[in-house]
Protein backbone atom coordinates (compact mmCIF):
# COMPACT_ATOMS: atom_id res chain seq x y z
CA UNK A 1 0.00 0.00 0.00
CA UNK A 2 1.46 3.55 -0.63
CA UNK A 3 1.04 6.26 2.24
CA UNK A 4 -0.69 9.57 1.25
CA UNK A 5 1.64 11.61 -0.12
CA UNK A 6 2.91 14.82 2.08
CA UNK A 7 1.90 18.57 0.31
CA UNK A 8 5.25 19.58 1.58
CA UNK A 9 8.01 18.75 -0.16
CA UNK A 10 10.92 19.79 1.11
CA UNK A 11 13.07 19.04 4.21
CA UNK A 12 16.12 20.21 5.93
CA UNK A 13 17.96 17.33 8.00
CA UNK A 14 20.09 18.65 10.90
CA UNK A 15 23.63 16.45 10.30
CA UNK A 16 26.35 18.67 11.42
CA UNK A 17 26.19 18.04 15.29
CA UNK A 18 29.60 16.81 17.09
CA UNK A 19 27.66 13.69 18.80
CA UNK A 20 29.83 14.27 21.85
CA UNK A 21 28.19 12.23 23.79
CA UNK A 22 28.79 9.01 20.89
CA UNK A 23 32.55 9.60 21.39
CA UNK A 24 34.35 7.72 20.40
CA UNK A 25 32.65 6.41 17.88
CA UNK A 26 32.04 10.11 16.12
CA UNK A 27 35.82 10.58 16.37
CA UNK A 28 35.85 8.65 12.58
CA UNK A 29 32.23 9.65 11.08
CA UNK A 30 29.63 11.62 11.97
CA UNK A 31 26.74 10.88 13.58
CA UNK A 32 24.11 10.65 10.68
CA UNK A 33 26.74 7.96 9.13
CA UNK A 34 26.58 5.57 12.31
CA UNK A 35 25.83 2.01 10.42
CA UNK A 36 22.10 1.30 12.06
CA UNK A 37 21.75 -2.55 10.98
CA UNK A 38 24.54 -2.27 8.49
CA UNK A 39 22.87 1.43 6.68
CA UNK A 40 23.68 4.91 7.82
CA UNK A 41 21.43 6.01 10.72
CA UNK A 42 20.68 9.43 8.55
CA UNK A 43 19.09 6.57 5.62
CA UNK A 44 16.08 6.12 8.03
CA UNK A 45 15.17 9.73 7.98
CA UNK A 46 15.86 9.87 4.12
CA UNK A 47 13.60 6.87 3.05
CA UNK A 48 10.70 8.31 5.60
CA UNK A 49 10.57 11.08 3.37
CA UNK A 50 11.00 9.56 0.43
CA UNK A 51 7.97 7.35 1.22
CA UNK A 52 5.73 10.35 2.22
CA UNK A 53 7.24 12.21 -1.28
CA UNK A 54 9.78 14.85 0.12
CA UNK A 55 11.37 14.32 -2.39
CA UNK A 56 13.91 17.40 -2.08
CA UNK A 57 16.29 17.40 1.22
CA UNK A 58 19.00 19.80 2.01
CA UNK A 59 21.44 18.47 4.56
CA UNK A 60 22.82 21.34 6.37
CA UNK A 61 26.54 19.67 7.45
CA UNK A 62 29.24 20.80 9.61
CA UNK A 63 31.26 18.47 11.44
CA UNK A 64 32.98 15.85 8.93
CA UNK A 65 30.70 17.31 6.36
CA UNK A 66 33.09 16.36 4.07
CA UNK A 67 32.30 12.18 4.66
CA UNK A 68 28.74 12.79 3.93
CA UNK A 69 28.23 12.84 0.40
CA UNK A 70 30.73 10.02 -0.74
CA UNK A 71 28.51 7.62 1.61
CA UNK A 72 24.98 9.46 0.56
CA UNK A 73 25.32 10.28 -2.97
CA UNK A 74 22.42 12.04 -4.50
CA UNK A 75 19.73 10.11 -2.25
CA UNK A 76 18.27 8.58 -5.03
CA UNK A 77 18.43 5.12 -3.45
CA UNK A 78 15.74 6.23 -0.95
CA UNK A 79 13.86 8.59 -3.65
CA UNK A 80 14.61 11.65 -2.84
CA UNK A 81 17.07 14.48 -4.60
CA UNK A 82 20.03 15.65 -2.00
CA UNK A 83 21.54 18.83 -1.61
CA UNK A 84 24.54 19.46 0.63
CA UNK A 85 25.08 22.75 2.54
CA UNK A 86 28.03 23.10 4.48
CA UNK A 87 28.42 25.61 7.73
CA UNK A 88 31.86 27.28 8.24
CA UNK A 89 31.02 27.48 11.58
CA UNK A 90 28.59 24.59 13.65
CA UNK A 91 25.61 27.51 13.57
CA UNK A 92 23.35 25.07 16.21
CA UNK A 93 19.80 24.09 15.01
CA UNK A 94 18.33 26.84 13.94
CA UNK A 95 21.30 28.63 12.67
CA UNK A 96 21.86 25.90 10.03
CA UNK A 97 18.85 26.33 8.65
CA UNK A 98 18.96 30.17 8.70
CA UNK A 99 21.93 29.11 6.40
CA UNK A 100 19.93 27.58 3.74
CA UNK A 101 17.12 29.66 4.09
CA UNK A 102 17.82 30.77 0.18
CA UNK A 103 16.92 27.38 -1.27
CA UNK A 104 13.64 27.38 1.01
CA UNK A 105 10.70 27.52 -1.47
CA UNK A 106 7.56 27.57 1.25
CA UNK A 107 6.32 25.10 4.17
CA UNK A 108 9.13 22.84 4.54
CA UNK A 109 9.99 19.71 7.46
CA UNK A 110 12.99 20.11 9.45
CA UNK A 111 14.48 16.84 11.37
CA UNK A 112 17.04 16.57 13.43
CA UNK A 113 19.43 14.27 11.62
CA UNK A 114 19.73 11.53 14.55
CA UNK A 115 16.58 9.77 14.76
CA UNK A 116 15.06 6.75 13.69
CA UNK A 117 10.95 6.92 13.66
CA UNK A 118 7.83 5.64 11.94
CA UNK A 119 5.61 9.00 11.61
CA UNK A 120 2.91 9.36 9.58
CA UNK A 121 4.36 12.78 7.73
CA UNK A 122 0.75 13.64 5.27
CA UNK A 123 -1.09 13.55 8.73
CA UNK A 124 1.36 15.84 10.67
CA UNK A 125 1.09 18.03 7.50
CA UNK A 126 -2.35 18.08 7.27
CA UNK A 127 -2.49 18.92 11.45
CA UNK A 128 -0.03 22.10 10.68
CA UNK A 129 -2.31 23.60 7.90
CA UNK A 130 -5.08 23.19 10.14
CA UNK A 131 -3.85 24.80 13.07
CA UNK A 132 -2.49 28.01 11.33
CA UNK A 133 0.66 27.56 13.30
CA UNK A 134 4.00 29.29 12.01
CA UNK A 135 5.41 26.11 13.38
CA UNK A 136 4.81 22.58 14.45
CA UNK A 137 6.74 20.18 16.68
CA UNK A 138 6.24 16.79 17.00
CA UNK A 139 5.42 15.92 20.39
CA UNK A 140 6.07 12.12 22.02
CA UNK A 141 4.71 10.67 25.27
CA UNK A 142 8.02 9.43 27.25
CA UNK A 143 7.85 7.52 30.33
CA UNK A 144 11.24 9.87 31.79
CA UNK A 145 11.84 13.20 30.76
CA UNK A 146 15.22 13.70 31.96
CA UNK A 147 16.69 13.62 28.86
CA UNK A 148 14.72 15.47 26.50
CA UNK A 149 13.12 19.07 26.45
CA UNK A 150 9.36 18.97 27.77
CA UNK A 151 6.45 21.13 26.07
CA UNK A 152 3.12 21.94 27.58
CA UNK A 153 0.46 23.12 25.54
CA UNK A 154 -3.22 24.10 25.95
CA UNK A 155 -6.62 22.31 24.99
CA UNK A 156 -6.48 23.08 21.29
CA UNK A 157 -2.38 21.70 21.07
CA UNK A 158 -0.78 25.21 21.17
CA UNK A 159 2.25 25.40 23.05
CA UNK A 160 2.45 27.11 26.51
CA UNK A 161 5.51 26.47 27.59
CA UNK A 162 8.92 24.88 27.11
CA UNK A 163 10.95 23.02 30.05
CA UNK A 164 14.48 22.41 29.76
CA UNK A 165 16.08 20.03 32.48
CA UNK A 166 12.96 18.81 33.97
CA UNK A 167 12.78 15.76 35.99
CA UNK A 168 8.79 15.58 36.19
CA UNK A 169 6.00 17.12 34.44
CA UNK A 170 3.31 18.75 36.82
CA UNK A 171 0.77 18.34 34.29
CA UNK A 172 1.43 14.74 34.16
CA UNK A 173 1.56 14.77 30.18
CA UNK A 174 4.87 13.84 29.81
CA UNK A 175 5.06 15.47 26.10
CA UNK A 176 8.85 15.78 24.78
CA UNK A 177 10.21 17.70 21.89
CA UNK A 178 10.79 14.99 19.41
CA UNK A 179 13.29 16.97 17.20
CA UNK A 180 10.90 16.64 14.02
CA UNK A 181 9.34 20.08 12.83
CA UNK A 182 7.37 21.91 10.03
CA UNK A 183 7.86 25.54 9.51
CA UNK A 184 6.72 28.53 7.70
CA UNK A 185 9.90 30.41 6.32
CA UNK A 186 8.55 33.36 7.67
CA UNK A 187 10.01 32.10 10.58
CA UNK A 188 13.90 32.26 9.64
CA UNK A 189 13.02 35.91 10.40
CA UNK A 190 13.72 35.52 13.69
CA UNK A 191 17.25 33.74 13.42
CA UNK A 192 20.48 36.04 13.25
CA UNK A 193 22.69 34.84 10.31
CA UNK A 194 26.06 33.67 10.44
CA UNK A 195 25.96 32.96 14.42
CA UNK A 196 25.17 30.15 16.69
CA UNK A 197 21.52 30.01 17.55
CA UNK A 198 19.35 26.49 18.86
CA UNK A 199 15.53 26.03 17.90
CA UNK A 200 15.22 24.52 21.18
CA UNK A 201 17.05 27.06 23.59
CA UNK A 202 16.69 29.90 21.59
CA UNK A 203 14.08 30.67 18.47
CA UNK A 204 11.08 28.22 19.99
CA UNK A 205 11.20 29.83 23.30
CA UNK A 206 11.80 33.55 21.86
CA UNK A 207 8.64 33.19 19.22
CA UNK A 208 6.35 32.07 22.31
CA UNK A 209 7.38 35.18 24.33
CA UNK A 210 6.99 37.04 21.17
CA UNK A 211 3.12 35.47 20.74
CA UNK A 212 3.71 33.63 17.85
CA UNK A 213 1.45 30.64 17.64
CA UNK A 214 3.25 27.38 17.58
CA UNK A 215 1.35 23.73 17.46
CA UNK A 216 2.64 21.07 19.55
CA UNK A 217 1.44 17.71 17.26
CA UNK A 218 0.76 14.88 19.51
CA UNK A 219 -0.27 12.01 16.96
CA UNK A 220 -3.40 9.64 18.04
CA UNK A 221 -0.98 6.63 17.51
CA UNK A 222 2.63 6.75 18.47
CA UNK A 223 4.42 5.15 16.13
CA UNK A 224 7.93 3.80 16.64
CA UNK A 225 10.33 6.73 17.48
CA UNK A 226 14.35 6.80 18.87
CA UNK A 227 16.51 9.63 19.11
CA UNK A 228 19.93 7.94 18.61
CA UNK A 229 22.38 10.82 21.11
CA UNK A 230 23.73 8.12 23.49
CA UNK A 231 25.51 4.54 23.47
CA UNK A 232 22.96 3.45 25.23
CA UNK A 233 20.16 4.21 22.50
CA UNK A 234 22.36 3.78 19.92
CA UNK A 235 22.87 0.03 21.11
CA UNK A 236 18.75 -0.15 21.58
CA UNK A 237 17.74 1.23 17.95
CA UNK A 238 19.50 -1.91 16.60
CA UNK A 239 17.87 -3.96 18.85
CA UNK A 240 14.90 -2.74 18.67
CA UNK A 241 15.17 -3.06 14.64
CA UNK A 242 16.06 -6.40 14.77
CA UNK A 243 13.26 -6.92 16.70
CA UNK A 244 10.97 -5.72 14.23
CA UNK A 245 9.53 -2.46 15.88
CA UNK A 246 10.42 -0.36 12.59
CA UNK A 247 7.22 -2.10 10.27
CA UNK A 248 8.12 -0.53 6.87
CA UNK A 249 12.02 -2.04 7.14
CA UNK A 250 12.66 -5.12 4.92
CA UNK A 251 16.10 -6.40 5.62
CA UNK A 252 18.27 -7.54 2.66
CA UNK A 253 19.11 -11.58 2.84
CA UNK A 254 22.73 -11.81 2.97
CA UNK A 255 25.01 -15.29 2.89
CA UNK A 256 27.26 -15.12 5.78
CA UNK A 257 30.55 -15.94 3.82
CA UNK A 258 32.22 -18.42 5.78
CA UNK A 259 30.85 -20.62 8.66
CA UNK A 260 32.76 -23.23 10.52
CA UNK A 261 31.86 -26.10 12.57
CA UNK A 262 29.76 -26.30 15.56
CA UNK A 263 28.69 -22.36 15.02
CA UNK A 264 25.55 -21.36 17.20
CA UNK A 265 23.41 -18.49 15.27
CA UNK A 266 20.03 -17.20 17.84
CA UNK A 267 18.25 -14.76 15.57
CA UNK A 268 17.75 -11.90 15.87
CA UNK A 269 20.31 -10.76 14.00
CA UNK A 270 22.16 -8.89 10.88
CA UNK A 271 25.59 -9.70 8.65
CA UNK A 272 26.82 -7.57 5.77
CA UNK A 273 28.83 -9.22 3.26
CA UNK A 274 31.62 -11.07 3.44
CA UNK A 275 31.53 -11.59 7.36
CA UNK A 276 33.16 -15.16 8.26
CA UNK A 277 32.45 -17.21 11.40
CA UNK A 278 34.69 -19.85 12.33
CA UNK A 279 34.52 -22.92 14.54
CA UNK A 280 32.18 -23.00 17.57
CA UNK A 281 31.79 -19.22 18.01
CA UNK A 282 28.27 -18.49 19.30
CA UNK A 283 26.77 -15.26 17.91
CA UNK A 284 23.18 -13.69 19.05
CA UNK A 285 20.70 -12.96 20.04
CA UNK A 286 20.73 -8.74 18.37
CA UNK A 287 24.04 -8.82 17.17
CA UNK A 288 24.59 -6.95 14.00
CA UNK A 289 28.02 -7.82 11.85
CA UNK A 290 29.11 -4.88 9.53
CA UNK A 291 31.00 -5.99 5.97
CA UNK A 292 34.19 -8.05 6.14
CA UNK A 293 33.74 -8.50 10.19
CA UNK A 294 35.67 -11.89 11.33
CA UNK A 295 34.62 -13.67 14.81
CA UNK A 296 36.83 -15.95 15.77
CA UNK A 297 37.05 -19.92 16.79
CA UNK A 298 34.83 -20.17 20.59
CA UNK A 299 34.07 -16.24 20.32
CA UNK A 300 31.07 -15.73 22.49
CA UNK A 301 29.35 -12.38 21.02
CA UNK A 302 25.34 -11.54 22.13
CA UNK A 303 23.18 -8.22 21.81
CA UNK A 304 26.60 -5.89 19.98
CA UNK A 305 27.28 -3.95 17.16
CA UNK A 306 30.54 -4.60 15.21
CA UNK A 307 31.62 -1.97 12.76
CA UNK A 308 33.36 -2.94 9.63
CA UNK A 309 36.11 -4.70 9.14
CA UNK A 310 36.62 -5.44 13.11
CA UNK A 311 37.76 -8.79 14.21
CA UNK A 312 36.71 -10.60 17.38
CA UNK A 313 39.59 -12.93 18.51
CA UNK A 314 39.30 -16.66 19.54
CA UNK A 315 37.38 -17.24 22.72
CA UNK A 316 36.25 -13.52 23.38
CA UNK A 317 33.53 -12.82 25.11
CA UNK A 318 31.53 -9.60 24.28
CA UNK A 319 27.98 -8.56 25.50
CA UNK A 320 25.99 -5.38 24.99
CA UNK A 321 28.42 -3.19 23.69
CA UNK A 322 30.21 -1.92 20.29
CA UNK A 323 33.30 -2.81 18.55
CA UNK A 324 34.45 0.32 16.50
CA UNK A 325 35.77 0.27 12.17
CA UNK A 326 38.90 -2.23 11.77
CA UNK A 327 39.71 -2.76 15.42
CA UNK A 328 40.72 -6.08 16.45
CA UNK A 329 39.80 -7.61 19.58
CA UNK A 330 42.50 -9.70 21.46
CA UNK A 331 42.08 -13.71 22.05
CA UNK A 332 39.95 -14.36 25.31
CA UNK A 333 38.90 -10.57 25.58
CA UNK A 334 35.72 -10.07 27.79
CA UNK A 335 33.93 -7.37 27.81
CA UNK A 336 30.06 -6.31 29.28
CA UNK A 337 29.35 -2.29 27.90
CA UNK A 338 30.90 0.34 26.26
CA UNK A 339 32.80 0.59 22.99
CA UNK A 340 36.01 -1.56 22.16
CA UNK A 341 37.64 1.48 20.48
CA UNK A 342 42.16 1.91 20.47
CA UNK A 343 41.95 5.49 18.62
CA UNK A 344 41.24 8.57 19.92
CA UNK A 345 40.03 11.70 18.26
P1 LIG B 1 25.97 15.85 21.30
O1 LIG B 1 27.24 16.64 21.12
O2 LIG B 1 26.24 14.48 21.83
O3 LIG B 1 24.91 16.57 22.08
O4 LIG B 1 25.36 15.56 19.85
P2 LIG B 1 24.99 16.57 18.66
O5 LIG B 1 26.17 17.42 18.35
O6 LIG B 1 24.50 15.74 17.54
O7 LIG B 1 23.87 17.48 19.27
P3 LIG B 1 22.30 17.17 19.37
O8 LIG B 1 22.10 15.71 19.62
O9 LIG B 1 21.70 18.10 20.31
O10 LIG B 1 21.82 17.56 17.91
C1 LIG B 1 20.55 17.25 17.40
C2 LIG B 1 20.65 17.20 15.88
O11 LIG B 1 21.05 18.47 15.38
C3 LIG B 1 21.68 16.21 15.39
O12 LIG B 1 21.18 15.57 14.23
C4 LIG B 1 22.90 17.07 15.05
O13 LIG B 1 23.68 16.55 13.97
C5 LIG B 1 22.24 18.38 14.63
N1 LIG B 1 23.09 19.54 14.94
C6 LIG B 1 23.48 19.94 16.18
N2 LIG B 1 24.24 21.06 16.08
C7 LIG B 1 24.32 21.36 14.75
C8 LIG B 1 24.99 22.41 14.02
O14 LIG B 1 25.67 23.28 14.57
N3 LIG B 1 24.85 22.39 12.66
C9 LIG B 1 24.10 21.43 12.01
N4 LIG B 1 24.04 21.48 10.68
N5 LIG B 1 23.48 20.43 12.68
C10 LIG B 1 23.59 20.40 14.04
Amino acid sequence: MTDKQSPIEQAVLLAGGIGTRLRPLTYQRPKALLPVLNQPLISYELKLLGRFGVAEVILATAYQADKLRPALGDGGQWGVELRYVQESLPLGTAGAIKNVESLIAGPFFAFNGDLIMDVDLALMAEAHEQSGAEVTILLRQVPDISHFGLIQRDAEGFITAFVEKAAQDSTGQNTINAGVYIMSPRLLAYVPAGEPYSNETDLFPALLEQGVKLCGYLPHKQGYWRDVGRLETYLQVNQDLLAGKLPWLKLPAVELAEVGEDVQIQQPCCWDKGVVVESGAEVGPYVTLGEGVKIGEDARIEDCVVHPGASIGAGADLQSMVVAENEQVPAGHKQTQGVFCTYEQ
